[in-house]
């Protein structure tokens, strides 16, 4: 909006709504900002102009000139009394009305993604984004960015997606981790943004086969350094969401005294071993010491909680090969995940990194790599190691619990699961 003289305003955007009776229209104007009613009445401004106000549909480009005036009534509590319509496109009618099935609107994502819903949560990654950089940044950490192409996988094979690269294969990034090892032994603290890429064959709401992660790794870090820094960058994300996005919050139906209190409260650390004695005694479940927590029990372990909650020591043999053994308890390795309240799951993970080669092989080769694909990353651990951690954050998991979702499908502009990969 921009401002002519005191009482003139000039007006550019979208019909967001629009119904006329007789010598008047009401017109819902949109734009980055958000919505303002505008009134147009015949005899206040040209009759080129009033036809023309009368005839474009929804989602037609305008821009108007005229008085805002304080109404009670209006959709945020002023209107626009317009002197100057000026159509820049007649839109034709708009393929998007209201009650479609989720699918038709995933169909149509490239106007979808004009919605108001869709408008409030991409202000907010963007404010989550931002965040993360900053947060980072303030603390000395470097940004550095490793390949998309990746000849190794990081956390399993099965999920890779293979790439034919010139007359021989290679993978797109699960993970940023295994180069930024390689980074730390200079810079020392480092972080990065990236897209990110797994098959997942489940189809669950908080599945993507493509999405970003926030990931950190520093030198001389141990697990629980980097527990702190990732329980204070989730804190600090929060605290930069309620400061710039209360609007957005409030279009999404987000709980904000709640999103306060989280991000004034310490997350909990549990064992692995502790939240299945929690499952099994105070839900009643049958949870066998060993097995991955699922969906299913992650979200029962969660009613016990009403802020994240860190998890560490996961059994060794279902983590990562690059994940060591506690000494204290070798069965259990040095990790973590923290998940979000209200089934919103795993927004973080991480871990020590390992630097028992021998073992480290060990588990690459029983899972069928070739370990002459990892001699690089063996190498890091021959010249000056020393200890390190990191974890990664998924940015689309955090966004999605933030912005109160039902699927992270739309926590990403243009989601890619395992049936989706168009727009
Ligand atoms: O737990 P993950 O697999 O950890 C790693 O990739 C480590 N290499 C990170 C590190 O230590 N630098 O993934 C990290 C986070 C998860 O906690 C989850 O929030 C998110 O990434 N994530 C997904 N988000 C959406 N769709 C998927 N398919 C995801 N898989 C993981
Ligand atoms: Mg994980």
């Amino acid at each position: 909006m921009k401002k002519k003289n005191e009482n003139t305003v000039n007006i550019r955007g979208w019909i967001y709504r629009t119904r006329s009776s007789g010598n008047i229209v009401f017109v819902i104007i949109r734009d980055a900002t958000g919505i303002l009613q505008a009134t147009i009445k015949k005899g206040n401004l040209s009759d080129k102009d009033f036809e023309d106000a009368k005839k474009a549909l929804v989602e037609s480009s305008i821009e108007l000139e005229g008085c805002v005036k304080e109404d009670k009534r209006a959709p945020g509590g002023y209107e626009l009394q317009v002197t100057r319509f000026k159509v820049i496109q007649f839109a034709e009618p708009f393929p998007i009305v209201e009650d479609q099935s989720p699918e038709f609107l995933l169909d149509q994502r490239h106007l979808w993604i004009r919605s108001q819903k869709l408008t409030s949560v991409l202000k907010v990654r963007s404010t989550v984004v931002g965040a993360i950089h900053n947060f980072f940044r303030e603390r000395g950490y470097f940004e550095f960015d490793a390949p998309i192409l990746q000849p190794n996988q990081c956390e399993g094979g099965s999920t890779l997606f293979k790439v034919k690269y010139y007359d021989k294969i290679t993978y797109l990034a699960q993970t940023w981790q295994l180069y930024a090892e390689a980074a730390v032994f200079s810079l020392e603290k480092i972080y990065n943004m990236g897209p990110t890429f797994r098959a997942e064959k489940s189809k669950t709401s908080r599945h993507l086969s493509e999405f970003w992660m926030a990931e950190m790794e520093a030198a001389w870090m141990d697990l629980h350094d980097v527990i702190e820094v990732a329980k204070e960058e989730v804190k600090f994300i929060l605290n930069d969401v309620i400061k710039n996005n209360i609007y957005d919050l409030n279009i999404l139906g987000q709980d904000i005294k709640k999103l306060k209190y989280i991000a004034n409260s310490n997350f909990p650390n549990i064992t692995y071993t502790k939240a299945i004695e929690i499952l099994n005694e105070k839900e009643n479940m049958q949870v066998e010491w060993g097995k991955d927590l699922r969906t299913i029990e992650e979200n029962k372990l969660m009613n016990h909680f009403d802020t994240p909650v860190v998890i560490t020591n996961y059994p060794k043999e279902i983590m990562a090969f690059y994940k060591p053994k506690d000494p204290k308890n070798p069965k259990t390795a040095l990790c973590f995940d923290m998940i979000a309240p209200k089934g919103y799951g795993e927004i973080v993970g991480g871990s020590q990194r390992s630097d028992d080669i021998q073992y480290m092989k060990k588990r690459l080769k029983e899972t069928g790599e070739s370990i002459e694909n990892y001699n690089w990353y063996f190498d890091l651990r021959k010249y000056g190691s020393v200890p390190h951690s990191g974890y990664g954050l998924g940015v689309e998991r955090l966004v999605s619990w933030i912005c109160n979702l039902e699927n992270i499908k739309d926590a990403i502009p243009f989601p890619r699961t395992m049936l989706r990969f168009r727009p």
